[in-house]
């Protein structure tokens, strides 16, 4: 179904302005100017089809922000669109009133108005800011972008620190979005919009420019809004330093690639091999096919690294959870096509699988509850580590994020046949969003120490939107 026709027009020129964050230094760290609007972008390779996109400062992908750990970022966000937004910044692990949910951290920001954000990043590593209102639309339409945060040691051993941001579009025959089926109900209760074209930094093929034997750092984000993914470097054998912005003990990748779901986030690091004028291609082999996403262009050049041991990165503070003392909660996920809701609270009221479904567009639920609620699902003490168990009592995979939070993900199983501890890579490192396949379980452990109100939903849009969706509190 995805279709990856050749690069031909596009000079490398496109991407790297596409790229270029505006960026002044004021006196309280780095700012920065986000305008929400209509825009036109060239998605597919045809140099004169322009697709009516939603996108940050005119570009699809936005602008890479790049902030540093520790020190105060401010942006600026301006509403050019015909309904409300607002900015999550996800996997931030940030003050509370700037996370950027509606209804729930903020009010949206209306048409012409103007939103400033403003935080101090407490982790290095690979991040990226969506909207968090209408999130099934407005992402789907384009808007999100790539947060760069710095830290001490980052650049040092690097020659390239190149960021992929990987979506897929559907579009229809004249290569314009398919707006017809927003909202659709067979998406909404199965998989979630699946697009037809894949996009690499917003173009049919990213072009990536690289030295034969130079170092690269390559962070790769999933911004689809429901397609997991998954990514390999031709003939290269990358390590994977980190998982969802925070480092691990490097491994190598092993085949076929490291899996993202959406949201998730993989920086791999290898050192190129070939020669000028070489292209090596980046892979996303999820449908079983080989499809390009982009090439590393070797160029001429000289490198300081060369192939020196792959490092662990520098480390970010945060707790490690106290398991002796945790305290326990279970989530059961339930609903979807082939096993619909017979029931379901929403909005207060217990409401059968049928009107849930046909009158409020509700196909999905968590401990029997559809949608956000007025009071939290679970509420915790400042400080204490939560032990979670996920049960995916559906048929189908979800992407569960948490807000404000990385947690270690413990065991896995069967729902209802036991777990087991992990081993994979995947569950190696602290994350953000966690991969359920269909009928899995999984626990996961973090500490509650972020106050406020935090989400936990999934990011497969639609089924957020569907229903997958609640909020705890850390008072
Ligand atoms: Cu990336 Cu609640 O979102
Ligand atoms: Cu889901």
């Amino acid at each position: 179904m995805l279709t990856r026709r050749r690069f031909l027009q596009f000079s490398s020129g496109t991407m790297v302005l596409a790229a270029m964050p505006l960026r002044s230094r004021a006196a309280g760290g780095r700012e920065y100017r986000l305008v929400a609007a209509p825009a036109k972008a060239s998605l597919v390779e045809e140099a004169t089809l322009k697709t009516d996109v939603w996108a940050y400062n005119g570009s699809c992908p936005g602008p890479v922000l790049r902030a540093r750990k520790g020190e105060q970022i401010t942006i600026h966000v301006t509403n050019q669109l015909d309904q409300p937004t607002t900015v999550h910044w996800h996997g931030m692990r940030i003050d509370n009133a700037m996370d950027g949910v509606a209804h729930l951290t903020q009010e949206p920001i209306p048409t012409g108005q103007t939103f400033t954000y403003r935080f101090t990043p407490p982790d290095a590593g690979t991040y990226w800011y969506h909207p968090h209102n209408r999130s099934w639309e407005q992402m789907a339409r384009g808007l999100y972008g790539a947060l760069i945060v710095e830290g001490d040691a980052d650049t040092v051993s690097f020659d390239h620190d190149h960021v992929v941001v990987a979506d897929d579009w559907r579009l229809d025959g004249n290569g314009l979005l398919d707006e017809a089926s927003f909202g659709h109900m067979m998406d909404w209760s199965h998989a979630g919009r699946l697009g037809n074209v894949m996009t690499a930094n917003g173009q049919a093929y990213a072009r990536l420019p690289v030295v034969p034997g130079g170092r690269v750092r390559l962070r790769i984000i999933n911004s689809a809004n429901s397609r997991i993914m998954r990514f390999a470097i031709q003939g290269h054998a990358p390590h994977v330093l980190a998982l969802d912005g925070q480092p691990i003990k490097p491994v190598p990748l092993e085949k076929p690639g490291i899996t993202l779901a959406p949201s998730q986030r993989v920086d791999l690091g290898f050192t190129v091999k070939g020669e000028a004028g070489d292209e090596i291609a980046i892979v996303e082999t999820s449908s079983g096919e080989n499809l390009v996403a982009g090439y590393l262009v070797c160029q001429e050049g000289t490198v300081a690294a060369g192939d020196v041991e792959i490092q662990e990165l520098g480390h970010n503070p945060v707790a490690p959870p106290d398991l002796d003392n945790a305290f326990g909660f279970r989530l059961n996920m339930e609903g979807g096509a082939m096993r619909f809701l017979q029931s379901a609270v929403y909005e207060g009221k217990e409401l059968d699988g049928r009107t849930l479904a046909m009158e409020h567009g509700q196909f999905w639920a968590f401990n029997g509850v559809a949608g956000m609620t007025e009071k939290p699902m679970l509420s915790v003490e400042r400080g204490r580590t939560v032990r979670m168990t996920i049960d995916n009592n559906t048929l189908w995979p979800h992407a569960i994020h948490l807000h404000g939070h990385h947690f270690r993900v413990l065991s896995r199983g069967i729902v209802g046949s036991g777990l087991q501890d992990v081993s994979s890579v995947d569950d190696s490192g602290l994350r953000d969003t966690v991969l359920l396949e269909r009928q899995e379980s999984v626990e996961i452990a973090f500490v509650a120490d972020n106050p406020g109100k935090w989400m936990l939903h999934c990011h497969m849009l639609e089924h957020q939107a569907a229903g997958m969706a609640a909020w705890f509190e850390v008072t």
